[in-house]
Order: C-alpha cells, then structure tokens, then sequence
C-alpha cells in the first residue's frame, strides 16, 4: 500500500487520473439521485411571473445593488422563521434570473417584505431611512422618484425571460408596456391587467400620481415580495 503511495505522488500523470476517479465517484454520487426525484422544485400555487411594473422594480433592485445588504431567503430556523415569516421555498424563486438570495445581511431579508409597510413609508424610507429608522445604515434613493419611466421597452424584457423558460404567455408579452402603465397609475383601468396575472398590487405607489417613476416600480416589487403563496393552506410535499 505504502509503495503504491510511493509510486502515484511520483507519477503526475496516475495522480492526476487518480484524482479523476475519485472526484467522479463523489460527483455522480452528489448528481444521480437529483435524476430519481419527481422534481428538485416543489410544485406550489399562486406563483406567477412578475409583472411588467414589478419586473422594472427587480431591475433597479439588481441595479442598485440592494443585494449587497438584503437576502431573499428565509432559511428554516426558528430565529429567522419567527422574524420574517415561513422559510422560502425553491419555488418562489423560480422565476427569478438572476437570483437574489444574497450571502449577505447588513438590512433585514426582504424574501416577504410585501404587506408589511404602507407605499408612504416606503416612499419615506427610500427617500431618507433614517427619517423612520434613525440607526439606519442604509444609502438613500430619493433620487429614483425623480427618474420617470415609460415602460417602452419592457415587452422585450419578458421575452428575454421566456427564452430562459418563464412561462409569460404571447398575450403578456403583446400588452406589457400597458399593463406596466396600469399597474402604477392612480385610478387606471386594471381589468386586463388583473386578468393577466393574480394578486396584483396596484394603484400610485410613489405620491406623485401626475408621474410613473422608478420609486413606483421598486415599490411595486417590494409590495409582491413573498405574498404569492397562500401559507394559511400551503402543505409540504410528502417525499
Ligand atoms: C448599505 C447597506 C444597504 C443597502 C445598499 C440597502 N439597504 Fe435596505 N436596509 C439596510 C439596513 C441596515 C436596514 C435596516 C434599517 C432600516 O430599516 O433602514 C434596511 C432596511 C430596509 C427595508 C426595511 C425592511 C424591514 O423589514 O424592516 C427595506 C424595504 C429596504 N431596506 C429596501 C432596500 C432597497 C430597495 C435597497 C436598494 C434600492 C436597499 N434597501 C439597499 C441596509 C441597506
């Protein structure tokens, strides 16, 4: 046994192959029971694509770097479970390219921020948290109410996705740009828009109705974040 030791850490070439062996043992052994599962995500209801508002709001989100302080997964341990709400689950972030779990908390996970404040401390808090928060650490973005959006080409965003498999049918592809404007216009027709995806949050988000801007955006993502699943009636697969 020694002398085989001996013999393959003289010979790059056996260690190498060696090498090879071992971690392709340890690689099929990790990968080939993902092929006997039914599904490595577990089937769940209420989940849909976003919304043309709401994807705009992901996008500055991811732009702005809020990942770098927030996660987007609750992990199931008691401490976080009883501070956010239910752990995330796989698919909730099924739709997300990219994903924003995060390694890193400065602020609190956002996974299930939506409902839990009103649009005005929203606004607020973006344009200044230390106004409601006076510890707060985080950078202000009041600069995001004052950069107006037309949702012009939002069509091709969703159609960006569908190629890497989120289901936006041709219907919401076709009427993206007027359901972007639906959604975060005071007193619009939503009719369509509710037709086309469910639990939308609608109406001005920023306080400035006269104007649809990226503030109105970011707040309609954060008003949606983890409110798609319905938890009062949500039951874990049996496996
Ligand atoms: C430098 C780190 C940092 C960055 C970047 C940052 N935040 Fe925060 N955020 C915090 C901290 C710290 C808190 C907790 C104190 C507070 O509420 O302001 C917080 C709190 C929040 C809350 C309240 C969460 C809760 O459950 O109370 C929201 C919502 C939020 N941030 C959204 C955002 C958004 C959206 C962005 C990007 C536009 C962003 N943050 C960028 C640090 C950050």
């Amino acid at each position: 046994m020694y002398s085989l030791h001996k013999k393959t850490e003289k010979n790059a070439i056996l260690l190498l192959v060696g090498t090879l062996i071992v971690v392709s043992i340890g690689g099929l052994v990790e990968i080939v029971p993902l092929f006997f599962i039914d599904s490595t995500i577990e089937k769940v209801s209420g989940m849909r694509p976003y919304t043309p508002l709401e994807l705009a709001g992901r996008n500055i989100y991811v732009r702005e770097g809020c990942y770098l302080c927030h996660s987007q997964m609750i992990r199931p341990f008691r401490d976080e479970v009883e501070r956010y709400g239910h752990y995330s689950l796989a698919a909730e972030s099924m739709y997300d390219h990219p994903f924003q779990w995060g390694s890193k908390r400065t602020g609190p996970d956002l996974a299930r921020v939506g409902g839990r404040y009103s649009n005005e401390w929203h606004v607020a808090h973006l344009k200044h948290p230390q106004d409601v928060v006076p510890e707060s650490v985080m950078p202000s973005y009041g600069f995001l109410s004052e950069k107006e959006i037309d949702g012009a080409d939002i069509s091709a965003h969703l159609k960006t996705l569908r190629m890497v498999g989120v289901p936006y049918t041709d219907d919401q592809i076709a009427h993206a740009t007027e359901d972007f404007k639906a959604q975060g216009t005071a007193d619009a027709d939503t009719g369509n828009l509710l037709s086309r995806y469910a639990k939308v949050p609608t109406g001005d988000f920023d306080g400035q109705p006269d104007k649809l801007t990226e503030m109105d955006a970011l707040i309609a993502y954060m008003q949606m974040l983890g409110t798609l699943v319905d938890f009062s009636v949500y039951e874990p697969q049996e496996r």
